[in-house]
């Protein structure tokens, strides 16, 4: 039998996004980006800081619309899409993980985790069981009736992953996910991520300045200046970047 090729799961092609400023005028933030990211990869956007990945990660999980170029997901052209129509996109098939955690501060933990799957048409008993599930799996099941702010930070960034993996994704994007904690709570976070990418097959797009932190992916792309100055394996180090 043949060998297929895994599914193309975020398909870029000569994405530009250009900013209006308020001051008049406008600045161009990302120029001419094109990659591919397959299912069950893990990749790592590294660039400096405003090199225009948070821009680019926005555009990727329908956070934000590109200026010019095409964006497919799942095979599928969302460039065109309302705002209602990316909002069900995102629930359905992304999970985001953010550098400053983005928990509901008076929600309990498992009311966080059971968030994405408000939407979902599924009885409470479900979505309870489902975020007990997910809490679990990040180690925190005696923690459900905490509060974020009871909880520390590499804690509080379980939890988030909990609530990203509660609807069950096949992508995670990760926005400098370990840039709130110190580096052995990052470093636990970042083998999560890589066992989350092995054993279950998630694709993960992380963004990240840090070389340490990006070398955990297989794949780096690096941005400079919006502009793509490096695609392909995981170098040994960053010297030539
Ligand atoms: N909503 C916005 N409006 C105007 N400029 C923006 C906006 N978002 C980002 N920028 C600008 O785009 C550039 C890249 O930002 P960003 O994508 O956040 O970089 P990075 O995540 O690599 O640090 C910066 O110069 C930033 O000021
Ligand atoms: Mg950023």
């Amino acid at each position: 039998m043949k060998s297929k090729k895994p599914e193309i799961i975020i398909s870029l092609k000569s994405i530009t996004k250009i900013f209006p400023l308020e001051v008049g005028g406008a600045q161009q933030v990302l120029f001419d980006i094109t990659f591919d990211v397959h299912a069950g990869e893990f990749v790592a956007i590294m660039g400096p800081s405003g090199s225009g990945k948070s821009t680019c990660m926005n555009i990727i999980g329908a956070l934000d619309t590109p200026s010019g170029g095409t964006y497919e997901l799942y095979g599928r052209n969302i460039t065109g899409l309302s705002a209602d129509e990316l909002a069900v996109i995102r629930n359905q098939h992304i999970g985001f993980v953010f550098q400053q955690f983005n928990l509901l501060a008076k929600r309990t933990v498992l009311d966080n985790v059971m968030l994405p799957l408000m939407y979902r048409g599924l009885p409470m008993s479900e979505r309870v069981r489902r975020a007990r599930e997910m809490l679990k799996r990040v180690g925190l099941e005696k923690f459900e009736n905490y509060l974020p702010t009871q909880l520390s930070g590499g804690m509080k960034q379980r939890v988030a992953i909990a609530r990203a993996l509660a609807g069950d994704p096949k992508l995670i994007l990760a926005d400098e996910p370990t840039g709130a904690l110190d580096s052995k709570m990052g470093n636990e976070i970042l083998k999560f991520f890589k066992q989350l990418n092995h054993d279950m097959g998630i694709t993960i797009v992380m963004i990240t300045h840090e070389f340490d932190i990006a070398k955990y992916a297989s794949r780096l792309i690096h941005i400079r200046d919006g502009h793509i100055n490096y695609d392909g394996p995981m170098p040994k180090s960053d010297r030539n970047l």
